[in-house]
């Protein structure tokens, strides 16, 4: 089991078709069983000789394989339970990255890969992120620098051939896919709940919570940010989504892109809150994005790890 990179985030990959490898992948991960992985194939025709491919998969994967997308679909004997948490589907990926690919072309097996970060964590952009977190419970990490896109990959579930429905938002969007499929792609990503009932929790007992969130700094959102005049304590940080207009000489004011240009603040997004969870920060501010296009993407990102902290 290795860290591998992907055009999206990096994976912590193994062997598909062995069971201890899967094992191994939960196990350094700290992932429970029951949460399934995404199989990495090098070309439809492997996918082929694991899955049954749709007409449906088969026109989405003409246009976004090799890509960010993942596909859900029906699954067939081969692969192993453990890696589906014994649903009877399967999520299904071609990577674009070339070294991932070169690595799958030399195996005869798919690679299941998770992102590559402990269970709960942020998914890493960086092989650098990767060594920090999980590099000690890891023989190897194959370095291609900062992934190209910065999140993860959109998941579609087409199980249902007349009710296909988006499972994640990520960087292909389901306009996108409708125009494809040529119908209506339902909606399915489970929204967070939201912070209020940990701010409660928080004013009840404060040292159990602090002790309890460190090391994950707490994230609260904000909407296009004016960051207040008057500073800010030293103990929180802002990450506004491009450079303010107006300048400051605040140090713990950080921008995502220079001008809001969304592919940029997609790339910058985890690498930047990994960077700032070690500043010793109580708290990181960060602005929401446009909620259209990638920023649906980001910001549904942005609401997990608001959640989570
Ligand atoms: O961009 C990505 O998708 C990255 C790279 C490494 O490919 N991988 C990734 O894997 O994000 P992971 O495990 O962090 O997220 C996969 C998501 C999980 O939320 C999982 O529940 C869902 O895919 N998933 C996997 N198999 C599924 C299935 N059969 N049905 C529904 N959801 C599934
Ligand atoms: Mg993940």
């Amino acid at each position: 089991v290795i860290a591998v990179p992907s055009e999206t985030v990096y994976g912590l990959a193994g062997n598909a078709l062995d069971e201890s490898a899967v094992r191994r992948i939960f196990t350094v991960k700290g992932r429970p069983f029951i949460d399934p992985l995404i199989c990495h194939f090098a070309s439809i025709e492997a996918v082929r000789k694991q899955v049954i491919v749709s007409t449906q998969m088969e026109s989405l994967a003409e246009v976004f394989w090799p890509g960010a997308l993942t596909i859900v679909t029906e699954k067939r004997g081969s692969i192993p339970d453990i890696v589906t948490a014994g649903l009877p589907s399967i999520a299904v990926r071609i990577p674009e990255n070339l070294v991932f690919r070169s690595l799958l072309n030399c195996l005869d097996f798919p690679l299941a890969a998770p992102s590559a970060n402990p269970f709960g964590y942020i998914s890493p952009s960086r092989a650098e992120q990767v060594e920090q977190t999980l590099g000690s419970k890891i023989p190897a990490i194959l370095d291609n620098g900062p992934c190209k896109i910065g999140i993860e990959s959109t998941i579609i579930d087409l199980r249902e051939p007349t009710q296909p429905a988006i499972l994640r938002y990520g960087p292909i969007q389901p306009e996108e896919l409708e125009q494809v499929l040529k119908m209506k792609i339902r909606d399915e990503v489970k929204v967070p709940q939201g912070d209020s009932r940990e701010d409660q929790e928080e004013q009840l007992a404060p040292g159990r919570m602090s002790r309890h969130y460190s090391p994950n700094t707490q994230v609260k959102l904000i909407h296009n940010a004016s960051w207040p005049e008057v500073h800010l304590e030293n103990d929180s940080a802002f990450i506004l989504n491009k450079r303010p207009v107006v300048r400051s000489a605040d140090p713990h004011l950080y921008w995502l892109s220079e001008d809001g240009d969304l592919a940029t603040i997609a790339r910058k997004l985890f690498e930047m809150l990994q960077k700032l969870d070690h500043l010793g920060y109580r708290i990181l501010f960060v602005e929401k994005c446009p909620s259209e296009g990638l920023g649906r993407a980001i910001n549904d990102r942005l609401e997990r790890a608001a959640t989570r902290s």
